[in-house]
């Protein structure tokens, strides 16, 4: 029996790819096939996949041409599925020749002429692109305006008001205008991501969800390091009891940026800038329902509310966490997951995280993982809100009770419900 073996992301199949997929089996007697996973494209570049890995491959099992469909992974896997598969004959389309040539040396190489005229990224292309604008902080905007270029399927779009301009808006206004920001563009029809919190209260932040949800509006909560690979994986190995039960959750994410004497006019004081991404891992691992908080602070400016340095503990029925955040001191920027097995450590700045380990008592056991990260998250962050507006469907990267609850916590801390550290006016 000739076993052939092809790969490609197969993104809103097309007559393309299903000649291809016809020669390559005619070449021999059973075809694998390779589906690119999610992650593997995006290392490729192809972050535009508009498909999900079920729905491509479900595409490609439709067809009834592949006798097995097999997911890629990695690089370098080519060459362990042609070993393991026992592959006579590798086949691709000729838009690669030359490019697997070294596969040689482990079963034939066939290069099939490329369909002309028709591929995923032109049917991409003909979609309606979404247009976002943004509101706010131009560094913030400026950011995100630049990796909207990496995604496809979604196009800037210069917004002065003019709501017909826009599809969807990025909001990165100072967080006290969040909730009348985010409402009017909901009541708009427009779609949201909105900078962490979405509102500074959580009656508001409630409010917003459901007036989204009313109006078939996807409003999804902008916390960057949610949408990296990174954190996903170290996330689901935490809840997975990979370390055991988890007992204590402490994350610290500062920055020296302001000094005594700042216009503070236009900044976010510390709790708004730093504690949603601080509070995220918390609320993620340990559940959204709080036995006791407890809030000390340092304020830089008592009149504005305006802490330099704030540190927050919390108590859940099982376990312990906290956070350290601050624009106004430093400190080691890292992510620690205590567990009773073992723990979880992502070194500093853990929030632009690619990289964390899992550490035991026997340090042989310690494992290490690297991932990609692009556009310190935000890339990923479009796509999926991109993909969440495509399919009318909210995904849960941040659940609503997440997004509530660290409302829920800045609107403590609005209310002063806080230890002021140092000398001056205390809860005045
Ligand atoms: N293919 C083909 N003819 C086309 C398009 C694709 O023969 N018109 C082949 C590719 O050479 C590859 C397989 O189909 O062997 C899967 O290709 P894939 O990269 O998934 O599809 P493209 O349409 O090329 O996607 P993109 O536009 O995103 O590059």
């Amino acid at each position: 029996m000739i076993k052939v073996i092809t790969y490609g992301t197969y993104d809103l199949l097309h007559y393309g790819h299903i000649r291809l997929l016809e020669r390559a089996k005619a070449l021999g007697d059973y075809l694998i096939v390779g589906v690119t996973a999610d992650d593997f494209d995006k290392t490729r570049g192809k972050i535009n996949v508009q498909q999900t890995l079920m729905e491509r491959i479900e595409a490609v099992r439709a067809t009834g041409i592949a006798d097995e469909i097999i997911v890629e992974e990695y690089e370098g896997q080519k060459i362990d599925d042609i070993i393991k598969y026992n592959v006579d004959i590798f086949t691709v389309g000729s838009d690669w020749k030359g490019k697997f040539d070294y596969l040689n040396e482990y079963c034939k190489v066939v290069y099939l002429d490329r369909t002309e005229g028709i591929s995923s990224t032109e049917i991409r292309a003909k979609n309606r692109k979404l247009r976002i604008g943004t509101i706010g902080n131009e560094g913030l905007c400026e950011k995100f305006r630049k990796e909207i270029a990496f995604v496809n399927g979604v196009e800037y779009s210069e917004f002065s008001g003019d709501m017909s301009n826009v599809d969807a808006l990025y909001i990165a206004s100072l967080p006290e205008n969040h909730y009348n920001d985010v409402k009017n563009a909901i009541l708009h029809k427009k779609h949201v991501i909105c900078e962490s919190p979405i509102a500074t209260k959580k009656e508001q932040c409630e409010e917003l969800i459901k007036l989204a949800e009313d109006n078939n509006i996807i409003l999804i909560d902008g916390i960057k390091t949610a949408y990296s690979t990174a954190y996903k994986r170290l996330i689901m190995l935490a809840k997975s009891g990979s370390i055991g039960e988890i007992v204590s959750i402490d994350s610290v994410c500062t920055s020296k940026r302001i000094n005594p004497g700042d216009n503070l006019d236009n900044e976010q004081n510390s709790i708004c800038a730093w504690g949603p991404t601080a509070m995220l891992p918390i609320f993620q691992l340990a559940g959204v329902n709080l036995e006791n908080i407890e809030i000390t602070t340092k304020l830089i400016d008592s009149n504005k509310n305006f802490d330099g340095f704030t540190r927050i503990s919390f108590r859940f029925l099982d376990s312990v966490a906290s956070i350290k955040i601050a624009k106004a001191a430093k400190s080691e920027g890292e992510l620690i997951i205590t567990g009773t097995k073992g723990y979880i450590y992502v070194p500093a700045p853990w929030w632009k995280t690619d990289y964390f380990e899992i550490r035991y008592e026997n340090q042989n056991e310690n494992k290490k993982y690297f991932y990609q990260l692009d556009g310190e998250g935000i890339r990923y962050e479009i796509v999926a809100f991109a993909r969440a507006v495509e399919h009318k469907k909210k995904n849960y990267y941040i659940s609503d009770d997440i997004s509530i609850a660290i409302a829920g916590v800045i609107g403590k801390f609005n209310n002063k419900e806080y230890i002021r550290l140092g000398k001056g006016d205390i809860n005045e």
